[in-house]
């Protein structure tokens, strides 16, 4: 066959395609390209090996026929094969055979009785059983020499969501091999949609339209999480802080120096037996923040203050911010209304003892619900998996352990409970309300970059 094939695919379709453990699990978000690239493997298979016999299911009909089927027409080279429709066979030139079929219910898998593939192939694997999948595992097999793999796709979720954790994604590292209690090789090939930059330059609404789902699924869907559960407030919260190299979205970054002409802000909510906190954050001039330094006063254990004055406090601050003051940069600080209150003493106010002390303060805006909405503007990711605040690894670790953590009130569904460890959280809001923003706004496609707070290109969003 002289025909060139004209086909184009992810680094992430890729790794799937050339992934040689038994078992292939490629996983995750919704328009990853995942199914495309069953079909694109499939294809590539059916070439290279004469005479192959590869399965490709989907649990029900219906499903198979708008999905596979549908983009099957569109891909497969008509040179090469020819779809018979009777039996939903793609049959090749060189005696390749493409089977599609479904397993709607449990005793479908009776229909694959005897038969022998090369590889089998689940599309939504999540939407089986488990059953039926270890009964279909014993259809593949042959003497032809030929490699023999399960290959599958999905989104997390569905009624087949825990086995395929368990068997797929426990205890297991995303994109790397490892030998079960059998001997056999199982892999997890994440996939995010951000990866698919067919889908992300054709439908750069279709981000939006997965953000508008309630929450699990939106988690499921949009970004690709196994680990769903009730109840979290910032549910957009990703720490990947190895991001960069496995493309993978993350609030949490490696550390940099802050160049001197970033704004800088530390904010502050005052605790005595319940802990304080102090965050420091800089902001670069597309007014993305980073939060680079931390002063949280927990006793190591969680929620239980270290009961120091508003002057020990203040020393602290002053202490820390030694090398900013010589370097002539200035840092504006802001703090809950709370501080100005009189405390009774001669001292006056906590924000009149600290500003003694030469650390000084704004008053910040404490509007629960408006600071709860900056903080999820904030942490979307947009287009390209660019949020508009990171935190910094290792220099804030008060913050990425307790923001993940909040969950929501119950008697007041839409605010954050408040008897929990939210006082970095509490923090936070008041800096981001300084400085508001609007929903993130879906990026056209020409306007798109790689991310480097230093103009450092990572290769986390190529393709
Ligand atoms: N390599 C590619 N070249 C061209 N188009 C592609 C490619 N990969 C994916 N697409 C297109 O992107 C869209 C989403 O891909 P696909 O359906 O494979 O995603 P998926 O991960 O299976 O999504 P879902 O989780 O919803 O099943 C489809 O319209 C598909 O045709
Ligand atoms: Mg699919």
């Amino acid at each position: 066959m002289n025909a060139k094939l004209k086909l184009e695919i992810t680094k992430t379709q890729f790794e799937f395609i050339t992934s040689e453990a038994d078992e292939v699990l490629f996983g995750g978000a919704a328009g990853g390209g995942k199914s495309y690239g069953q079909l694109v493997d499939a294809l590539l298979f059916a070439l290279k090996y004469p005479g192959s016999r590869q399965l490709m299911l989907r649990r029900t009909f219906p499903e198979l026929e708008h999905s596979l089927i549908m983009n099957a027409l569109l891909i497969y080279p008509k040179e090469a094969c020819r779809y018979r429709s009777s039996d939903r066979k793609w049959i090749f030139r060189n005696g390749s055979v493409i089977e599609f079929g479904f397993c709607a219910s449990e005793s479908d898998v009776l229909r694959y009785q005897g038969a022998e593939y090369d590889v089998a192939r689940f599309d939504e694997l999540t939407h089986f059983t488990e059953t039926q999948y270890t009964y279909l595992l014993s259809r593949v097999r042959g003497t032809n020499g030929y490699p023999k793999q399960i290959k599958s796709s999905t989104n997390p979720g569905g009624v087949g969501h825990s086995w395929v954790k368990a068997r797929f994604i426990d205890g297991a590292e995303p994109g790397e091999v490892r030998t079960t209690e059998f001997g056999t090789k199982r892999l997890f090939i994440p996939s995010f949609v951000q990866d698919n930059k067919f889908l992300m330059k054709s439908d750069g609404a279709y981000i939006r339209r997965l953000e508008q789902l309630p929450e699990n699924e939106r988690r499921a869907l949009l970004y690709g999480e196994w680990e769903i559960f009730d109840g979290q407030v910032f549910t957009e919260w990703r720490n990947n802080p190895k991001g960069y190299a496995t493309r993978k979205l993350s609030h949490v970054i490696k550390p940099f120096d802050i160049p001197k002409e970033w704004r800088r802000f530390r904010a502050f909510d005052f605790g005595y037996s319940k802990p304080f906190a102090v965050s420091w954050y800089a902001v670069d001039y597309d007014g993305r923040a980073y939060n680079y330094r931390e002063l949280y006063g927990c006793s190591g254990k969680p929620d239980v203050g270290v009961r120091w004055t508003a002057q020990k406090i203040a020393d602290k601050i002053y202490e820390l911010e030694r090398e900013e003051r010589e370097a002539g940069i200035k840092i504006t600080g802001v703090a809950d209304p709370a501080i100005w209150n009189a405390t009774g003493g001669n001292e006056g106010s906590i924000a009149e003892m600290m500003e003694r002390r030469g650390v000084y303060f704004e008053k910040g805006n404490n509007n629960r619900l408006a600071g709860k909405m900056q903080v999820h503007y904030r942490l979307a990711f947009d287009g390209e998996g660019v949020p508009m605040i990171y935190f910094f690894e290792g220099r804030c670790a008060g913050m990425i352990r307790t923001l993940p953590q909040l969950k929501y009130d119950e008697t007041e569904p839409e605010d954050v409970d408040t008897r929990q460890e939210d006082h970095l959280y509490d923090e936070l809001k008041y800096f981001l309300m300084m400085n508001p923003i609007g929903p993130r706004e879906e990026k056209a496609a020409a306007d798109k970059r790689e991310y480097s707070p230093l103009e450092t290109p990572p290769d986390r969003f190529i393709i």
